[in-house]
């Protein structure tokens, strides 16, 4: 049967409706949902059961969406047609669907798998919708490996009439007919009912500007009930799922908003934040919303709600805090129209029964100073930030904390991000990791199992960067052209240690840049910035850049061991030795038949 008689706009209950039977249970059934285009025509939902490590697809095509003769859905690293994993369904000129798992070569075209890894594949014909199974791991060398973190779904349609799907060219179609998403496949869901006030902090018929990437920042006072006394936030969601109507993501538009961040203005109870309303690198945003930077709630493309665990809230408002937040709205829109109107917003559940534990945010990782850089031309340069005993042991409570949740952060270059844990030398499974990281899907994370950190454990925030087509080293700094290393840990009880990164001890890198100058005959100035010295060196060279890794790898580190107030606990944190790791964690093998 012609996939173009799918196209019949009636939706049928075995693959369309099969979600909303989970949506009433109470089982932690992992089910989600995003859309594949920018105009929303295409959107697909997943269930994933994590006893046997298998997912269940499901793509529905809108009634909007153009007739096709093949539709095909795949994964692969970043985003490409090359080199890619696909579960494929044309129909061939006998009016006969063929399902076939394939991947792409290395030029982006289509070959058929020798194991057919693509299960339980379907069309249904009234529902214009499409279901397959997939394992995490099929233990096909042209399978693509699901794991937790960032996942580049890949998908292509097409009219053409194909007598077999060999050589298939998915990205020759036109760009309105192919595309990828990034979503966290891998998602834990949590369903929390407990009673909440909804606060909604959203724009309003905003015109979203017609150019390909936009932020745009809106100041709110928050309403007295909040200012009045503090208030735990218990849940963070998009505005649309709460009412089904247009007055938040206004349907269509859910390809648009990218993800979106509401900022607690940190600065004194009474400094009142002028209500700015406008593109957030404006040149006439006022100075002093630039307090507004400490996140509080997050939500991305993809993300399920943000739900706190139940003996842990997020406190908010209340006399001794300032009145002010802002939300911030990252708008994709590479087709750059100028038509469309978006009431986007978060929706934060707010609770006046405190919870057991006020939850906080922690910062690991790398300072944000010019002393890190990353050499150009590089594929996957490393840098890493070290949370040293000696900090969680002055900073942490005697049982610890709890960590349920972890939001990473790189800026343009970075392309993976993990954190290790260790007790004694002795390596815990990892915290949180992202192998496919990308800087525009940052959402924050639930974890799959919470993890206990106690004083003494060590922290260890590694993060990869592609600097290729780049000649000069990208340094650390606050500039998006900047980079960063960070996780983002939430946490339960709050503690006063707020801030433990590292970056390269003074001493070692002073002893770096004399060893470019005197040996390599760079124009290194001492009396220059780090960051003007690592731009002076060049070409970065296969040696050079070795010997930086190096520099970072085995020096002493300094330490910025911060309390909330943001002074640092009383120590001396520089030109300490990075801890020693005696026993790392055994790789996890996969469960394949043939290992
Ligand atoms: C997972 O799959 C197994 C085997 O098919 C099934 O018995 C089980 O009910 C499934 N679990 C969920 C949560 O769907
Ligand atoms: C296919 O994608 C690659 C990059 O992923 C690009 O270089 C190539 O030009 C694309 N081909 C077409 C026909 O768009
Ligand atoms: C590299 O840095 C130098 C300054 O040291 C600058 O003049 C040059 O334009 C930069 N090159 C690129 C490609 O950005
Ligand atoms: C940590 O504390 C030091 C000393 O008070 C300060 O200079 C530094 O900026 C702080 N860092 C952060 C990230 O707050």
């Amino acid at each position: 049967m012609y996939i173009q008689c799918i196209l019949i706009f009636v939706f049928s209950f075995i693959c369309c409706d099969s979600f909303t039977i989970y949506k009433k249970s109470d089982h932690q059934i992992a089910e989600s949902e995003s859309v594949l285009d920018p105009n929303g025509d295409l959107s697909i939902k997943w269930r994933v059961n994590y006893s046997i490590k298998k997912i269940h697809f499901e793509v529905r095509l809108s009634e909007k969406a153009p007739s096709v003769n093949w539709f095909a859905l795949g994964f692969s690293d970043r985003g490409d047609f090359e080199n890619a994993d696909l579960c494929l369904v044309w129909t061939d000129y006998n009016d006969i669907d063929h399902f076939e798992d394939m991947h792409s070569d290395e030029k982006g075209k289509l070959l058929r798998d020798a194991n057919q890894n693509c299960d339980a594949f379907h069309v249904n014909a009234k529902g214009r919708c499409l279901t397959f199974e997939r394992y995490f791991d099929t233990c096909d060398d042209n399978d693509y490996v699901i794991e937790d973190g960032t996942v580049h779904i890949i998908w292509a349609r097409g009219t053409d009439k194909l007598f077999s799907a060999k050589g298939l060219c998915l990205n020759c179609t036109s760009p309105h007919d192919h595309g990828f998403i990034r979503v966290r496949l891998l998602t834990p869901t949590g369903i929390s009912q407990e009673k909440a006030e909804e606060l909604s902090i959203t724009n309003k018929n905003l015109k979203v500007p017609s150019s390909d990437t936009t932020y745009w920042c809106k100041v709110v006072k928050l309403p007295e009930f909040v200012t009045e006394k503090v208030h735990h936030i218990i849940r963070v969601r998009n505005g649309k799922q709460i009412l089904q109507a247009s007055v938040f993501l206004v349907v269509g538009n859910e390809g648009l908003v990218h993800h979106m961040e509401v900022f607690y203005c940190d600065s004194d109870p009474q400094q009142e934040i002028p209500l700015y309303e406008g593109n957030c690198f404006a040149p006439d945003r006022p100075e002093t919303t630039k307090v507004c930077s400490k996140v509080k709630a997050a939500w991305a493309m993809g993300a399920p709600p943000f739900v706190y665990p139940k003996e842990a809230g997020l406190p908010l408002g209340g006399r001794a805090a300032n009145k002010y937040v802002m939300l911030e709205v990252h708008y994709n829109n590479p087709e750059v129209k100028d038509d469309w109107i978006d009431s986007s917003g978060i929706t934060l559940h707010l609770t006046a029964n405190r919870r057991e534990y006020d939850a906080a945010i922690m910062e690991l990782g790398l300072e944000y100073t010019d002393k890190m850089a990353i050499p150009g031309g590089q594929h996957a340069f490393p840098l890493t930030g070290y949370c040293i005993p000696q900090c969680t042991g002055v900073g942490l409570p005697k049982q610890g904390i709890v960590v349920f949740g972890s939001q990473l952060h790189t800026h343009l270059t970075g392309v993976a991000v993990w954190t290790r844990h260790f007790r004694q030398g002795i390596e815990l499974p990892v915290l949180n990791r992202d192998v496919h990281y990308s800087t525009h899907f940052q959402e924050i994370r639930i974890l799959h199992r919470h993890v206990r950190v106690l004083p003494g454990d060590y922290l260890m925030t590694t993060c990869l960067y592609n600097t290729i087509g780049k000649e000069n080293a990208t340094i650390g700094g606050h500039a998006i052209t900047d980079e960063m290393c960070v996780n983002y840990m939430h946490y339960y009880p709050a503690t006063e240690l707020e801030v433990c990164k590292s970056a390269v001890s003074n001493a070692a890198l002073e002893k770096y840049f004399k060893f470019e100058k005197r040996w390599n005959n760079m124009p290194i100035s001492y009396k220059a910035s780090p960051r003007a010295n690592y731009l002076s060196i060049k070409p970065w060279t296969p040696l050079r850049t070795n010997t930086l890794d190096m520099l970072y790898s085995e020096s002493p580190i300094s330490m910025q061991c911060n309390k909330s107030d943001g002074n640092r606990f009383q120590g001396d944190w520089e030109g300490i030795d990075i801890p020693k790791i005696k026993r790392p964690l055994k790789p996890v093998l996969r469960q394949c038949p043939s290992y």
